[in-house]
C-alpha cells in the first residue's frame, strides 16, 4: 500500500522541457488543470500528497519520478540521464528527509532515471536506456540488493518510442505485468501473466497501480477495457499535455 506520493506542478517553463514527440507544444493552462485531476485521483486512491513548488528553473521538473527511487526500506536518489534534470533531485531530496532516516544516491558516471525503474514486489526490473547507463543501473542494483531486492537489467535502447522502461511496462501486482509489443518478447518477463497493450494503444502502458486502483491515460478504451474485464477498478486521467513531453502517470508522481 502507498501512503504518501510528492508531487510537483508543471511551471511557467513546461514547454521548455526535453521532448522527442513531435505532438507540439504544451497549453500550461491545460497541464495545470490536469494535473490538479491527476493529484485529486492519487488521494482517491488514499495517498497524501506533498506538493512541491512548481520550479520553472527546470522545465522537466514536474516529472517528479525521475528523481529517485523510493521503496518501503530505503529512498535512494537517482542521477538523471540528461544534464538539464540533475538540478531537480536536491528539492526532491529535502522532502524525501521527513520520510526516510537516510537517502542512497546513484553516483557519476552513474547516471539513472527513476523512469526506468519497474518495481514488482521482492524484483526490480532496471531498464538501461538513454538515461540511464550500465553503471547506473549496476549501483541501483547493488543498493537494492542490501535491502534483499532482486534486480534484473532491460537494455530498452534497440526499442523504438522508450524513453523510459515504464514507457513500455506497468506492473499491476499479482505476478501480472503490462508490456507493449516491443517488451512483451523479451525472456526476462517468462513467468509473469502478460497484458498485452496494442500497438495502437502503446502510450497507455504507461499506467499505474496504486492502491485498489489503477491511474489510466484517458482514450485508450480497448486498454482500459481489459483492465476492467481483469477486475481492476479504473481511473481513467486526460495526460495529453504530459504526453506532448514525453511524460506520463508514473512520470507525474513519487509514490512511497
Ligand atoms: N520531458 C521528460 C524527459 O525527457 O525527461
Amino acid at each position: 500500500m502507498f501512503k504518501h506520493a510528492i508531487v510537483r506542478p508543471p511551471s511557467s517553463s513546461f514547454a521548455q522541457g526535453l521532448t522527442t514527440t513531435g505532438l507540439g507544444a504544451p497549453d500550461l493552462a491545460l497541464a495545470q488543470e490536469q494535473h490538479r485531476e491527476y493529484c485529486a485521483a492519487l488521494e482517491q486512491c488514499g495517498v497524501a500528497l506533498t506538493i512541491l513548488d512548481p520550479d520553472p528553473q527546470f522545465p522537466d521538473s514536474t516529472f517528479v519520478e525521475d528523481t529517485a527511487v523510493l521503496t518501503t526500506r530505503s529512498a535512494i536518489l537517482a542521477h538523471p540521464g540528461a544534464a538539464s534534470r540533475r538540478g531537480e533531485v536536491s528539492s526532491v531530496a529535502r522532502s524525501l528527509t521527513q520520510f526516510y532516516p537516510s537517502l542512497q544516491t546513484i553516483q557519476p558516471p552513474g547516471t539513472l532515471d527513476g523512469g526506468d525503474i519497474c518495481q514488482a514486489d521482492d524484483r526490480f526490473f532496471i531498464g538501461i536506456s538513454e538515461r540511464t547507463n550500465e553503471v547506473g543501473a549496476q549501483q541501483l542494483a547493488k543498493l537494492l540488493e542490501q535491502d534483499s531486492y532482486s534486480s534484473s537489467f532491460v537494455d530498452i535502447r534497440g526499442l523504438n518510442g522508450l524513453l523510459h522502461l515504464k514507457s513500455g511496462i506497468a506492473y499491476l501486482g499479482d505476478q501480472r505485468l503490462v508490456l507493449t509489443k516491443g517488451v512483451e518478447d523479451l525472456a526476462i518477463f517468462d513467468g509473469y501473466e502478460i497484458v498485452t497493450v496494442d500497438v495502437d494503444e502503446n502510450y497507455a502502458a504507461n499506467c499505474v497501480r496504486v492502491n485498489n486502483y489503477v491511474l489510466v491515460a484517458a482514450g485508450y478504451p480497448k486498454f482500459s477495457t481489459e483492465l476492467s474485464r481483469l477486475g481492476y477498478q479504473t481511473i481513467p486521467l486526460d495526460v495529453s499535455e504530459f504526453q506532448k513531453m514525453d511524460g506520463g502517470l508514473s512520470c507525474l508522481s513519487l509514490r512511497y
